[in-house]
This record gives structure tokens, C-alpha cells and sequence, in this order.
């Protein structure tokens, strides 16, 4: 058996850690977790720490953790096939299954999906098919994609520049030039504070007027966004948004991906956050929750619209030149067999919907008139504190300060484990599916005394 230390000084060593202040971990200045275990909604880590996992991973371990059925279901396919890849036709019995199952949950309109193996190969694929797509149609123009600024889509080179978030563009000559960025729709920080909700929608709304007046509708392909704004800030859209700008998109013939990495298969409390907000997009995202993250999967849900044009290209032009190696493997997909067929048994879904209204309910109870926080919100089982230095003012601490890293740290020390997420001082939420209101009592009292800890 290894001891602590040598893991600990390997991992220094060695390790090569995403999203890390990397001279700050080599150092040994940043905190170091090595995570032995997991069990429902808490991890359990070599220094006996048992943490209640307030973010579910990165949004992701929706059934929660050490479900044996689909530990089962991983082992049985790796026994039974191990791979086989799914180019020119090919396919498993676990990738066909978990296809159905995917259309059958899928919001109407929806035709096929293809499977590939994160949120952002998935985002990706998406925008070659919208490149492709309108090849097809013959208008070589039109392939801007606009994003939101504060959106978060992933960290590849297009998927990055989709991000708006400056973290992820900073040093890396993104965002790429056919990524252009509109206004987030997140109220609390809207420019004039006498905007009520649906004012706020509507200038929205109008800001991406002025942005396809100004870029020309016949450069611009697609709009992404995720129905909630998740790395962000977990923000919940205004009033009557998706309608709206759905309307704006269909006046100009411009696509709609809706980025349900997060939302998709429950956690709005909602099978998809199309649904929730009543668009109907030409393209889904998804990755996270359609396997709890037990194994690597994304999926594309492509629309019928799009379905069929692909179809058209693929007459005229031959094969479609686009593919992964990993692209539906079959133990990706027979984790999301046994992780759908779990969500439908336990009823993750309703849960996410009552206990998620639960937490916010409570959060806003427990912290919402301290002075230093501007706002609680939250939407099924997302849920966000937003920090500030002068409530009156809407005056925010300034970011050196680290107000939001210091109450997760906080909250730490009382065995819950939030997200201060990337830009603001925000701490996030976004548990298992499965969260009991008791366990939500934990993540409320251990935000309360953390913020009393910290802020006072
Ligand atoms: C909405 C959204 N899209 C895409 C991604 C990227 O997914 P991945 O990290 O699996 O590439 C994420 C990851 O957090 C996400 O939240």
C-alpha cells in the first residue's frame, strides 16, 4: 500500500492537472485532494475525509456515486465486447439500445443522435454539422456562431472560443474569428438596476438585433447557449427568454444548439431544458448526465431539419468525413443504459424538480438578508449564492480578494464541497439528483455558518 506521501509527491511531480494554477500546485502552494471513494452524495479521500459532494463532481455524477448497477453493467460489457467502433455502420448492442432510449426522451423533432465522448467533441461536432449544413444548402457565408459571454461550451480551440469566459481565452489567441459573443442573460447583473425581468429580456433581445443587423443574418449559422448558464455563474434565464430569442433566430433562419451538457436528463427537473423553457432546438448537446459520468459519453441530438439536409450531403458528396475512434463505445454506452434506467427507477428527475426547489428555498431563507449577498437563485438542481460587497449598491467585492474561494474553503471545513465559480464571487451548487432534504439542510447550514465565518 502506497503511503499518502508518495502519491502526494508524485502528483506534484507528474501530474499534469486541467483548470490548475500550475506553479501554485507544483509548489505545493494550491491544495491537493486525492479522492479514494464515493458513496450517494458523499466522496471520502486519503486524509479520511467524508464530503458531502455539493457539485456532483463538475455537475456531472447525477445518480450519484457507487450505484453497483451500472458498475455491473460496465463490467458485464467489458467482458462481453470490450470495443468495437461504430464507422461504416457498425455498431453494439449497447450503442443501438442506448440510441432508442436517448430519441425516446428526446424533445419532439428530434431525428438521430451520434455519440462521441465529452461536452466539448460533442460542441464541436455540432457546429461542423451547421458548417456543413449550410455548404449543403449552398450559402458557403453564412457560419458565425454567436455565443453568450459568460456561456461556457468547453475548452477546445472552437469550443473555447464559444466560451465566454476570459479565463478561457486569455494567452490562447481565442476566441477563434467565427465566434462572435452577445449579451448573458443573467438579471442580476443587468446594466440598469430598475430593469425588471421581462425589460431585461427585452433588451436582451435586442442586443442580439443589433448584433445580426450589424454582422449581416447571412454570415451567421447558429446561436448557442445553455438554457441555464452554468460555469457562468448558474444563472437562470429572465422572463419569457427562450421564446424570444427563438423568435429572433427563426425571423433570420439561424440555428439553435442548446447546450444541455449540464441540463440534459434531469437536473432542471425537466428531462431536457428545451422542454423546461418550450423551444425547439435543431441540435442538443449533451455529455455529463447521460451516464453520470461512470464513463466518457456525449451526444449530439441532431434535429430533423439539420437530419435531413445531412442526409442530402452525404447523397451528393459520399461518406461524411467525421468520426472519432471512441465514438459510441460500447461501455460508455452500457453505463448510460444502466444510468437512464436508474434516473426513470428512482425518480431523479421529479426529485431534482421538488428537493432542488427545496435548496433554493432554504439557501434564500438561511443567507438571502445577509448583507453580503446580492442574490440566491436557482432552477431545479442548480443553485447559486452570488456574493457582493454593498448589497444597496450592487457594489462586488474586488476579485483579488477571493471572497468566493475563501467561503467554499469554509464550507470545506464543515464536510460540504461547493464551486466558487470562475468569474465573480459566486458559490455553486449543483448536486446529485438524488439529494434528500436532509442533505440539503447540510449544504444550507454548512453556506451559512461558512459566510458568517467569513464575511461576518
Ligand atoms: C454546458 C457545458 N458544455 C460543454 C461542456 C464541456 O464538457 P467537457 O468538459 O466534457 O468537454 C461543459 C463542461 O462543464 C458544460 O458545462
Amino acid at each position: 500500500m502506497l503511503t499518502n506521501d508518495e502519491l502526494a509527491k508524485w502528483d506534484r511531480e507528474s501530474f499534469f492537472h486541467p483548470s490548475t494554477h500550475l506553479g501554485q500546485f507544483a509548489r505545493g502552494e494550491a491544495p491537493q485532494r486525492i479522492v479514494t471513494g464515493g458513496e450517494g452524495v458523499f466522496i471520502t479521500d486519503r486524509d479520511g475525509n467524508r464530503l458531502l459532494d455539493g457539485f456532483a463532481g463538475l455537475y456531472c455524477v447525477n445518480v450519484g456515486y457507487g450505484r453497483p448497477e451500472i458498475a455491473e453493467a460496465i463490467a458485464a460489457q467489458a467482458r462481453e465486447l470490450s470495443y468495437y467502433h461504430a464507422y461504416a455502420g457498425h455498431g453494439s448492442e449497447a450503442s443501438i439500445t442506448l440510441s432508442k432510449m436517448v430519441m425516446d426522451r428526446a424533445p419532439a423533432g428530434m431525428a438521430r443522435v451520434y455519440f462521441g465522448l465529452g461536452g466539448s467533441d460533442a460542441n464541436e461536432t455540432n457546429i461542423k454539422l451547421v458548417w456543413y449544413y449550410n455548404n449543403i444548402l449552398g450559402r458557403p457565408e453564412k457560419k458565425k456562431i454567436i455565443s453568450r459571454w459568460r456561456g461556457y461550451h468547453g475548452s477546445g480551440l472552437m469550443t473555447g472560443s464559444l466560451t465566454g469566459l476570459e479565463l478561457f481565452h486569455k494567452k490562447f489567441d481565442l476566441p477563434l474569428s467565427q465566434v462572435i459573443h452577445t449579451e448573458a442573460p443573467y438579471h442580476f447583473r443587468r446594466p440598469d438596476p430598475a430593469m425588471g425581468e421581462a425589460d431585461f429580456t427585452a433588451h436582451c433581445v435586442a442586443r442580439l438585433e443589433e448584433l445580426i443587423a450589424a454582422e449581416g443574418a447571412d454570415t451567421i449559422a447558429a446561436f448557442i447557449g445553455e438554457p441555464v448558464l452554468g460555469t457562468g455563474g448558474i444563472v437562470p434565464p429572465p422572463e419569457g427568454y427562450w421564446p424570444a430569442i427563438k423568435a429572433v433566430l427563426d425571423r433570420h433562419d439561424i440555428l439553435l444548439i442548446m447546450d444541455e451538457v449540464v441540463t440534459g436528463f434531469g437536473r432542471l427537473g425537466s428531462m431536457f431544458g428545451a422542454d423546461h423553457y418550450g423551444v425547439r432546438p435543431d441540435l442538443i448537446t449533451c455529455a455529463k448526465g447521460l451516464t453520470s459520468a461512470y464513463a466518457p459519453l456525449s451526444a449530439s441530438i441532431v434535429g430533423q431539419r439539420m437530419w435531413d439536409v445531412l442526409m442530402q450531403g452525404t447523397d451528393e458528396n459520399g461518406v461524411l468525413g467525421h468520426g472519432w475512434t471512441y465514438s459510441a463505445h460500447p461501455i460508455g454506452a452500457a453505463a448510460g443504459i444502466a444510468n437512464l434506467k436508474l434516473i426513470d427507477d428512482l425518480g431523479l428527475v421529479e426529485n431534482a424538480g421538488t428537493v432542488g426547489r427545496y435548496l433554493v428555498e432554504t439557501m434564500r431563507a438561511a443567507v438571502g438578508d445577509h448583507p453580503h449577498v446580492g442574490d440566491v437563485r436557482g432552477e431545479g438542481m442548480l443553485c447559486a449564492v452570488e456574493l457582493v460587497a454593498d448589497r444597496d449598491k450592487r457594489a462586488f467585492f474586488d476579485a483579488a480578494e477571493g471572497k468566493g474561494a475563501k467561503v467554499v474553503a469554509a464550507m470545506l471545513k464543515r464536510g460540504v464541497i461547493a464551486r466558487a465559480m470562475p468569474q465573480g464571487d459566486i458559490l455553486g451548487f449543483a448536486p446529485p439528483l438524488c439529494l434528500t432534504r436532509a442533505e440539503a439542510d447540510q449544504i444550507v447550514s454548512a453556506t451559512r455558518d461558512a459566510i458568517a465565518e467569513v464575511l461576518g
